[in-house]
């Protein structure tokens, strides 16, 4: 695997800089640290969501932040195929006491950590007193932590996409230009603010053709969330459609270490540098523990 580091940019720079200001001077213990928890998700499958994942997290990992990826898709290709990963356990072993947390965990490239959940997304939500327990301490112990979480969900409004929203500090949704797969990214943020009280949205549109695209869909769905929805929508940024993620995934890594200098993979950087640039929660609502805490707690 090639670790190599591009030489960081002067806007990197910058941009650590600005993102450190927000870092207490001394971290008393895991409980203080801010932790930003972006849950990646859509209405319609196949718009992207994994690739969005798995190359955001890697141009914030070339900006030097500590990246794990929540793998809670079951669909095909998941994150860690897109790796080039196998992992041999998921949370399932855990949960059967089989294995520990830090043993489930993959690694990456850029130090990029992984937790598969696999199938244990199912039970994820529905563990008793003594299983929360359980997973939220070896969570709270994990010798990692991390400048941001990205959880890819599955597509769609099913309780476990919607519980995974809902405990995330920001949603990310991403959809392409296509017709079904906006109503369908509509319908998921109507469903989360009605709902669940979510009001705020940030978009990724992927698979776009010229810029336009991009806009036509933020247009169309600000429009209609604006008349329909009580809800704010920041657009985040475009990605182009590029034939070459075949060749990437046929090499099993991620488009934006495979060809680092395209077009693809800058509007990958952009879209991590935006994140980069959003205000940090300050503890406890930007506390991982927070995290885990409100989801396992949403499972009821
Ligand atoms: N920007 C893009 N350009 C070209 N192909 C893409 C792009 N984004 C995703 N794909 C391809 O589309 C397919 C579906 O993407 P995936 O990330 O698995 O979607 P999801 O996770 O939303 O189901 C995959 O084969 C992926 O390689
Ligand atoms: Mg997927």
């Amino acid at each position: 695997m090639n670790n190599s580091h591009r030489p960081e940019s002067d806007q990197a720079k910058t941009l650590r800089n600005l993102n450190n200001s927000h870092q207490p001077t001394t971290i008393p213990d895991y409980q203080d640290r801010i932790t930003c928890v972006y849950s990646v998700t859509s209405g319609k499958g196949g718009v992207g969501k994994t690739a969005v994942t798995a190359n955001l997290a890697y141009s914030l990992a070339n900006l030097g932040k500590r990246v794990l990826i929540l793998d809670a898709d079951l669909g095909l290709a998941n994150i860690d195929v897109v790796f080039g990963l196998t992992p041999n356990y998921n949370l399932n072993h855990f949960f059967s006491g089989e294995q520990q947390l830090d043993d489930i965990l993959v690694e990456g490239p850029l130090g990029i950590k992984i937790l598969p959940a696999g199938s244990g997304v199912q039970n994820f939500i529905r563990l008793d007193g003594h299983q929360k327990m359980r997973l939220l301490d070896a969570l709270g112990a994990m010798h990692d932590t991390f400048d941001y979480v990205l959880i890819d969900t599955e597509a769609g409004i099913s309780e476990n996409v919607t519980y995974f929203n809902t405990a995330a500090q920001e949603i990310l949704v991403v959809t392409t230009p296509e017709p079904t797969a906006i109503t369908d990214a509509y319908a998921l943020m109507k469903l989360l603010s009605t709902t669940y009280h979510e009001k705020h949205f940030n978009l990724v549109v992927n698979q776009i053709e010229t810029e336009d695209d991009a806009l036509d869909v933020y247009k169309k769905l600000t429009m209609v969330a604006n008349r329909y929805l009580d809800i704010s929508i920041d657009f985040f940024g475009s990605i182009p459609r590029d034939r070459q993620m075949i060749d990437a995934i046929r090499k099993q890594r991620v488009i934006t270490e495979f060809l680092p200098n395209s077009k693809i993979s800058s509007s990958f950087g952009r879209l991590a540098n935006r994140i980069c640039l959003e205000p940090v929660h300050s503890p406890p609502k930007g506390n991982l523990q927070f995290f885990w805490n409100r989801l396992l707690n949403l499972g009821g």
